[in-house]
């Protein structure tokens, strides 16, 4: 390894550096990226300074370079930031971070100006700065390699690509379709995608086809440029001063708010106005407003909301952390799921796309068969899109045996049941199937509401017995909540564990109690919007103030999705539980409100044609049911909007820190996971406590605004004494950011 030696810098000779220059007989100069001590290439200080000394080298060297290829010696060709250091810029580090996004742009930059051709050998996933460093070569070769993914994916970690990314995508692509198809949904592209949508020029199968290219670029480009650099470069697609974009952006924050669902937090914001005012202007000036645009992100605290859930608590989660340590992984090979209805169709076709052989059962031959004709009609679909193959589709298909009859059970070593919601209907089929199935088969419910403690009663083995409680659609779903039972043995959870991470899904682990962790909590929220109807708040608000606080469903639509019926069923249940164990039961403001929905005016929700919206012939919503404005009066207070958006918020991430509390909740992580891809609280927020850590004055600021609603609008808003505790010992839930 070579010594950074920087001229104009002699205080940065730190003796390493991550960047590797080579440079051949032919003076083609390889730049291999490998930072020290490390499995992966992220921008840091030691980077950033190897960038610069690279540049400086590169020009003091510039008549013996015939060439330049940059490459990577580790698995990946780059990571992206260093997500440890960028979570802890605050505020007061604006200048810095500034300082720290134009250093990466200039050392690209007069990389890129050099007048030698620069190629990229993207030897693994180019991820963020990785794509950003590819973006400053004039010509991008990327290796096909399983697993590897091209892209900007900044955004869903509430940054922008404050490395260029955003000035480079846009001269390279245009401005619309570097916001669609790069920067604004962050799409992590395979290589032969990234092709196609014009990412990179070339894909290569293997290292050495790699290479040679890239040497054949060099060779038959000797003066390379880039296209932004030519003389009469104009911005494909043209700027916003060209008429039919500049007819097209404004419907941008619209569309954009469609896709990513109400308020969508500031970075696609930012990256839009990046992206618009930086076609306007000159590289240089563009590459400061998208510096400008970073620096307000990576302060804020939004971007550290998100980097903590998505990248550090959802590390945690898949690694592992709530697997017993030393079961041994025994894979599971043949999987009984039974019923084949919306959920049973999705899992059995979960389990198949991993490699697992499933036996679907039904009552009919007939049912079954329309589970296995779900999973047909997905992997047409994929085929079509081009994400899978016809014999992978295949494949796929073969592993599915439909069936009636429970015989065929025999040789499954998992049983995944998914019947309707109903006790002894789960027991029953628990029974029938005991002495089939393999002696130590793991039996999973997919209750969404049972006890799992009282199904495990009736089986013979209730240490292998667990809640595996998966989320509809089950393809699209990523969240598997895995709920431990009373009787549930560290075998059995570490084997589910492993069967939900082997079919690519993301298992929380929490301990049984009526609704789990998701239901219970997603009922706060339901609860809360729909009391807000009884209260008299405009029902158009109640929506708006769900999206506008950033949740992907409106709260009375999805009220209507999951029946008014369930939530009173669930409520009824729940009031017996209590008064049987001699508690005292409290009631919550939207009882009344579905009560009277449902037997006074028969509307029920979605699938009973009516609910708190209309529906039409086709059963599509026609609009807010005009009876809830003259049947729920006017109340002559107006609710502040900021309280109807919080209220929503604040019920949710209470609930958590009582299922925290009581021990239902064994980790923040989990926590925070769970909320965000399980029941769609508002990604901004890096999930339900992360949202309490982040909250404005921390935890002390966040207990007394729910004094302030509980004062307001009734006792569920008091903070509960956990809460208090950490508050008063100057803690917080989790987190590495502060
Ligand atoms: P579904 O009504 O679509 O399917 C149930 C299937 O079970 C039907 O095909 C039925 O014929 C079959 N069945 C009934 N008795 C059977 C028996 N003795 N042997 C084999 N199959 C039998 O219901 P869905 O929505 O799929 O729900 C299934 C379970 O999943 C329920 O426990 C539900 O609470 C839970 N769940 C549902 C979610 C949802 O969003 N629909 C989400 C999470 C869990």
């Amino acid at each position: 390894t070579e010594p950074v030696t920087s001229p104009d810098h002699p205080e940065r000779c730190t003796g390493t550096t991550a960047i590797r220059w080579e440079r051949d007989e032919s003076g083609v100069v390889t730049l291999v990226l490998d930072a020290p001590r490390s499995t992966a290439n992220t921008m840091n200080q030691v980077f950033r300074d190897s960038l610069t000394a690279i540049a400086e080298r590169a020009e003091a060297e510039r008549d013996s370079v015939r060439g330049i290829i940059v490459t990577s010696a580790k698995k990946t060709f780059f990571a992206g930031g260093d997500l440890k250091d960028l979570i802890r810029i605050g505020p007061d580090r604006a200048q810095e971070a500034f300082d720290a996004s134009m250093a990466v742009k200039h050392a690209l930059r007069r990389i890129e100006t050099l007048g030698k051709p620069v190629v990229a050998a993207i030897n693994g996933s180019a991820l963020g700065g990785g794509y950003e460093i590819a973006l400053a070569c004039h010509h991008r070769i990327a290796l096909d390699a399983p697993g590897s993914r091209i892209g900007l994916p900044e955004v869903t970690l509430g940054l922008l690509p404050g490395g260029g990314g955003v000035t480079r995508s846009v001269r390279l692509l245009g401005i619309a379709d570097a916001l669609l198809e790069v920067l604004l949904q962050g799409t992590r592209h395979t290589p032969r995608r990234a092709l196609e949508n014009g990412l990179v020029h070339e894909v290569a199968t293997t290292a050495e086809e790699m290479l040679a290219k890239a040497r054949a670029f060099i060779d038959a480009h000797p003066e390379s440029a880039q296209p932004w650099d030519a003389k009469g470069y104009r911005i494909p697609g043209g700027t916003p001063a060209t008429p039919r974009l500049a007819a097209e952006l404004p419907a941008f924050p619209a569309n954009l708010r469609k896709r990513t669902g109400g308020a969508p937090g500031p970075a696609p914001r930012a990256i839009l106005a990046a992206a618009v005012e930086g076609a306007q202007v000159d590289f240089e000036t563009a590459q400061t407003v998208e510096a400008r645009y970073f620096t307000e992100l990576v302060t804020g605290q939004i971007a550290k909301n998100m980097i903590q859930a998505f990248f550090f608590d959802l590390r945690t989660v898949n690694s592992g952390a709530a697997r017993p340590a030393g079961v041994e992984p025994r894979p599971v090979r043949r999987v009984a799921v039974l019923g084949a209805g919306t959920m049973g169709a999705g899992i059995a076709h979960s389990c198949a796309r991993a490699g697992i052989d499933v036996v679907l059962k039904d009552v009919s031959l007939q049912a079954a068969e329309r589970g296995k004709a779900h999973s047909a009609r997905l992997l047409d679909r994929a085929v079509a899109r081009g994400r899978t193959t016809p014999a992978e589709r295949d494949a796929v298909l073969a592993r599915l045996t439909p069936t009636a009859d429970p015989a065929d059970l025999a040789g499954c070593d998992a049983v995944i049941e998914a019947v309707f919601e109903d006790t002894a209907l789960k027991r029953e089929v628990f029974r029938e199937i005991q002495g089939i199935v393999e002696p130590d088969a793991l039996l999973c419910s997919n209750t969404s509401t049972l006890p799992v403690s009282l199904l495990a009663g009736s089986v013979e083995r209730p240490a292998d017995f667990i809640g595996l409680h998966f989320f509809s659609p089950v393809d699209k779903m990523p969240l598997v909540e895995i709920v431990k039972g009373r009787a549930t043995g560290d075998e059995a959870l570490a084997r589910a564990f492993d069967l939900v991470r082997r079919i690519g899904k993301t298992p929380i682990v929490v301990n049984d109690a009526r609704g789990f962790f998701t239901s219970r909590v997603i009922g706060t929220f339901i609860r809360e919007g729909v009391a807000m109807v009884g209260e008299g708040v405009e029902p158009a608000s109640v929506e708006q103030a769900a999206a506008q606080a950033g949740y992907p469903a409106k709260v009375l639509s999805l009220t209507d999705e999951l029946t008014l019926t369930l939530p009173r069923a669930i409520r009824e249940e729940s009031r017996r539980a209590v008064e049987e164990s001699g508690g005292v039961w409290t009631g919550h403001p939207a009882d009344a409100v579905v009560d009277r929905m449902v037997d006074e005016f028969g509307r029920t929700g979605r699938a009973g044609g009516a609910g708190f919206y209309d529906y039409g012939e086709d059963g599509g919503r026609v609009g807010l049911w005009p009876g809830l404005r003259t049947h729920f009066t006017r109340a002559d207070t107006e609710i502040p909007f900021a309280d109807l958006k919080e209220r929503l918020l604040f019920a949710e991430a209470l609930e958590s820190v009582r299922c925290l509390e009581e021990g239902v909740l064994t980790s923040v992580a989990d926590a925070n996971i769970g909320s965000l891809l399980g029941i769609g609280f508002p990604p901004w927020t890096g999930g339900v406590l992360q949202y309490i850590d982040g909250y404005e004055g921390g935890l002390p600021g966040f207990a007394a605004r729910a004094r302030e609603l509980a004062a307001r609008y009734g006792e569920r808003f008091e903070p509960p004494a956990l809460l208090l505790a950490k508050a008063g010992r100057g803690e917080r839930f989790g987190g590495q950011s502060g």
